[in-house]
């Protein structure tokens, strides 16, 4: 299938995915986002140029980027079915639970999504996802609060609004502080796309079989969801806060080292140097940290990193800090709650689910999804009959 990974199980991933959308080199500590490299994308644009750049393959003339966001605006809504059924889940549900069953929902709602042979339609979806994404996972965060739902504010920017619906408590509008603003359109951007990750593979596996997209991206939601791949910035923040302080580190380490657990927030499928991103986000953490004041766990996360750099076990295995070992610290900082994490993941990482599902159903050579398979079972057996086996 030229637009999966295939897998030889028990080996290392055999990729053969043919894709445009985002270029990483694991021993360079390289990424590009559309031949972008990051760091000048997460320093000068917007998580929606980015969008655009990612979905639409060039960066936007001003006229496109601003049809682009009016577009976006105008599809921030939800049906008030959809509310309804997000009203319904447990009060202590999980956010991810609710947004990927939500964004499952949605396909319900637009029957024609399935229609992925028209351009049009297919972009109209994609609008569509990319618009309602923060909604969901606001009302997913409001319902895990026991807080009513706020509606999108749609004088807002795309991120101000997504913060004015988790954390607005009166009539009056909410206007976040620009800096924190910007600091989570960065870590958006810096979580937009990553190649063929645990997620956008089941998005290309689950949408080779011409599903509509919002199966598919609920598809993605469900892999994310994981400890090892988005749920990881959780975990770490779960482990920083059981270590407890500087001087119980020497004793994690060694519980790592006898394999009790891993370290989260370290190690990667394909950086076997650093993680780009880590260093963009741990700027970002100086800047958020002005306005919120500093995370306790900043210091023993930065002792962490530190003693593991410098230890034979992590550098031999070339464990360095993934996206996930810093951006917790940050989304604890804006007063999210752990289950939040892998949410505003999920919503930074939309478009790149996006312009991968469109990828592959632009290609005319495209087969579903079907990875080989090497058998390791008994073969020939004879049926032995009850009688003797009971
Ligand atoms: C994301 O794929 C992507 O692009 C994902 C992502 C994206 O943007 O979509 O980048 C986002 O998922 C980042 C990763 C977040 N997950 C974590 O931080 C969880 C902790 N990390 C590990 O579970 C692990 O590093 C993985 C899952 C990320 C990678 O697993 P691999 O491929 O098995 O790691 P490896 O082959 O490089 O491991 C080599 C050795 C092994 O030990 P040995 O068998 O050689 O003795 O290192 C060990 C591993 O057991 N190891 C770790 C470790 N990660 C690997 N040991 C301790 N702590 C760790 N974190």
């Amino acid at each position: 299938s030229p637009g999966l990974a295939i897998y030889d199980p028990g080996f290392v991933n055999t990729a053969s995915c043919r894709s445009a959308v985002t270029f990483i080199d694991g021993e360079k500590g390289i990424l590009e986002y559309r031949g972008y490299p990051i760091e000048q994308l997460a320093e000068s644009s917007t998580f929606l140029e980015v969008a655009y750049l990612l979905i639409n393959g060039a960066l936007p003339s001003k006229a496109e980027y601003e049809q682009w966001v009016h577009d976006i605006t105008y599809h921030t809504f939800v049906h008030e079915n959809v509310k309804s059924f997000m009203e319904g889940f447990r009060y202590d549900a999980h956010p991810m639970g609710m947004l990927m069953a939500s964004v499952g929902a949605l396909s319900t709602f637009y029957p024609e999504a399935g229609v992925i042979g028209d351009a049009d339609n297919r972009m109209i979806q994609i609008i569509r996802m990319i618009a309602k994404m923060p909604t969901l996972g606001a009302w997913s965060f409001r319902n895990a609060q026991g807080k009513p739902f706020v509606y999108p504010d749609n004088e807002l920017s795309y991120t101000a609004n997504f913060l004015s619906m988790l954390f607005k408590m009166s009539e009056s509008r909410y206007e976040a502080d620009e800096r924190l603003v910007k600091a989570l359109d960065t870590l958006f951007i810096l979580h937009a796309d990553h190649e063929q990750n645990c997620s956008a593979n089941a998005v290309r596996s689950v949408g080779s079989s011409q599903v509509d997209p919002y199966s598919a991206v609920a598809a993605g939601i469900g892999a994310l969801y994981g400890p090892l791949h988005g749920g990881a910035n959780e975990a770490v923040l779960r482990m920083l806060r059981r270590i407890g302080s500087k001087s119980e580190i020497p004793a994690f380490i060694e519980g790592v080292k006898n394999g009790n657990e891993k370290l989260m927030g370290f190690g990667h499928r394909v950086y076997k140097n650093y993680d780009p991103r880590a260093k963009i986000i741990k700027k970002a953490c100086d800047d958020v940290f002005d306005v919120t004041g500093v995370n306790p766990l900043l210091e023993i996360a930065q002792e962490l990193e530190k003693i593991a750099l410098e230890d034979d076990y992590f550098v031999s295995r070339k464990l360095y800090p993934n996206v996930d070992f810093y951006s917790g610290l940050i989304y604890e900082a804006f007063q999210f709650p752990p289950e939040m994490f892998t949410v505003l993941f999920a919503i930074g990482r939309t478009p790149g689910w996006l312009a991968q599902w469109l990828e592959l159903t632009q290609d005319k050579e495209q087969k579903i999804a079907r990875p080989k398979q090497i058998y390791t079972g008994d073969r020939g057996l004879d049926f032995t009959p009850r009688d003797q086996r009971w």
